[in-house]
């Protein structure tokens, strides 16, 4: 189920840099409507009208490996502006009659880089004699084409920045989307508005109103279901099919048991409370605790508490007659198919959003609402909508909560402790304006008793693990450093707060080698 957007837009074309959704984001957040594609699908038959301007992204190939499977250059011949970014502008250079080569010395990192000649692209760029801007480059341009003109210069790269104004082709050595290049948005926004012209389209409200409005013409008269989490993505869509459809929406919320404290009151008081979205409250803690007895290993827990969520799902919805879709918050990062150049999909779908094989199983059909948005651009549609704050800068929780966040067999004694520990722990990172610094932070409780002194008398209790990591997505993660008035302060909390804890830890390992969750 595609909905299209229709919307003129900046076409990235992706060569496997690993800055290219960078390029992406940047464009919109200009106010410009963009899309990503991967340099080995799109011919130049497929791009129609709507396509203002072509960004080509860097990538590590070389030039003269492009060869026609890799690479439709009849794409240079639209008569689109083009910017053509690292490898993008090596490729620029080649096509139209220029050699490239491996330099002598590769930049990688901070360069500066000096004005040669005025140009539409560099208005306002260049506002002191030099620029710092981010290099990362082997190969270079060393014999520049007929009717191209050099802009600007650096130590290393004598063809730092080229045009041909009678193309409309721009070329820049260095990486503009990245946050190092001073001033790089200035290059980016001077491509989008003074030379392809486009005119803002892409903001939370067009979204809002565009989303709402597509999503109406699809669902028409029909039924929907979803999945609720109380996550971000799953929040925003829900909302977004109530405010498109109202009452033809049934979500669906599982109590597992394995949610953080008092979640499940917040997720109704909000949804069906405040919200008044049709909401269908499930309180299935009894049966998960029955499944999961006496369970250890990590894969069977995340494979039991999967299966029983579809089933118990699917018992529910199935009471619901005649009902088409199942919507899913799938955001565009999850689709982007070529983030490395070989065209491998590198994103995972998130267990929880994916429910199972539900959607063939039921003959539902799948909407996903989302799939255009980055997590920025959700957040954002997701305050136009009306969600309160706290839900839209909600830390990531798993689909299978607090199961893995407890290493060994589950019980409901361990899981009211975590759920004390994990709630002082996140209350102290908001109280102390600390939770929105933080990507992601939870207790676990570690299936390792201690020995400890309270008073006169020896304890002997569990062992939490506090975990705290910042990160841009998940992928990568390091830990965050607090301050010891701060560690002290939350370990005498929990220790003395909490009935079953009596040692208290911090998590130092980044992501690789560690994972964020302990399971
Ligand atoms: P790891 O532990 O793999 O976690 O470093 C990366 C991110 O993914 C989240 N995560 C999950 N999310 N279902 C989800 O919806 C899952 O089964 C799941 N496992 C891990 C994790 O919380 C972190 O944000």
């Amino acid at each position: 189920m595609n909905l299209d957007l229709n919307l003129n837009k900046i076409l990235i074309i992706d060569f496997g840099s690993q800055f290219t959704q960078l390029i992406v984001r940047r464009v919109r957040e200009l106010g410009v409507y963009s899309e990503l594609v991967s340099h080995k699908k799109i011919k130049s038959s497929q791009i129609k009208s709507n396509t203002k301007g072509i960004i080509l992204s860097g990538g590590p190939l070389n030039v003269y490996q492009l060869n026609n499977n890799l690479f439709d250059n009849t794409i240079l011949k639209l008569n689109i502006p083009i910017l053509g970014i690292c490898f993008g502008h090596q490729i620029l250079s080649k096509f139209n009659g220029g050699k490239v080569k491996q330099s002598r010395h590769r930049e990688f990192g901070l360069a500066n880089i000096y004005k040669k000649n005025d140009s539409l692209l560099t208005k306002n760029f260049f506002n002191k004699k030099e620029k710092k801007v981010w290099m990362s480059h082997a190969d270079q341009v060393y014999k520049l084409p007929k009717k191209f003109k050099v802009i600007g210069s650096s130590t290393n790269s004598k063809y730092a920045i080229v045009e041909n104004i009678e193309k409309k082709f721009f070329g820049v050595q260095f990486h503009p989307e990245v946050t190092h290049t001073e001033n790089g948005k200035t290059i980016i926004s001077n491509f989008i508005f003074n030379i392809c012209k486009i005119k803002k389209n892409w903001s939370s409200k067009d979204q809002k109103e565009k989303l709402i409005k597509e999503v109406k013409k699809q669902i028409g008269n029909n039924k929907v279901i979803c999945a609720l989490s109380g996550g971000v993505d799953s929040s925003v869509v829900a909302q977004l099919l109530n405010k498109a459809i109202g009452k033809k929406l049934y979500c669906i919320f599982v109590n597992t048991g394995l949610l953080r404290k008092n979640e499940e009151n917040q997720v109704v008081k909000t949804f069906k409370k405040r919200l008044k979205i049709n909401l269908i409250y499930i309180n299935a803690e009894k049966e998960f605790l029955k499944k999961l007895k006496n369970v250890s290993d990590p894969e069977k827990k995340r494979k039991i508490i999967g299966n029983l969520f579809i089933k118990i799902f699917e018992r529910y919805a199935k009471k619901i007659k005649n009902v088409k879709f199942l919507a899913q918050g799938t955001l565009y990062p999850d689709l982007i198919e070529s983030r490395s150049v070989t065209g491998s999909q590198t994103s995972k779908i998130k267990s929880h959003h994916n429910v199972g094989g539900l959607p063939k199983r039921m003959n539902l059909k799948l909407i996903e609402p989302l799939k255009f948005l980055f997590k920025d651009e959700v957040r954002k549609l997701g305050l136009e909508l009306n969600l309160n704050k706290e839900i839209i800068s909600r830390h990531p929780f798993p689909g299978p909560g607090l199961a893995i966040r407890m290493p060994g067999i589950i019980t409901s004694e361990k899981i009211k402790i975590l759920k004390e520990a994990d709630h002082y722990f996140i209350k102290a990172l908001k109280d102390h304006d600390l939770y929105n610094k933080i990507w992601q932070a939870y207790a676990a409780l570690l299936p390792v008793k201690t020995v400890g002194v309270m008073g006169d008398n020896r304890t002997y209790e569990y062992l939490c693990l506090l975990r705290a990591i910042t990160s841009e997505d998940g992928m990568t993660a390091d830990f965050f450093e607090f301050k010891k008035s701060f560690s002290q302060m939350i370990s005498n909390k929990i220790v003395n707060s909490i009935r079953g804890i009596n040692r208290v830890v911090y998590d130092i390992t980044s992501k690789p080698p560690s994972t964020i969750e302990l399971e």
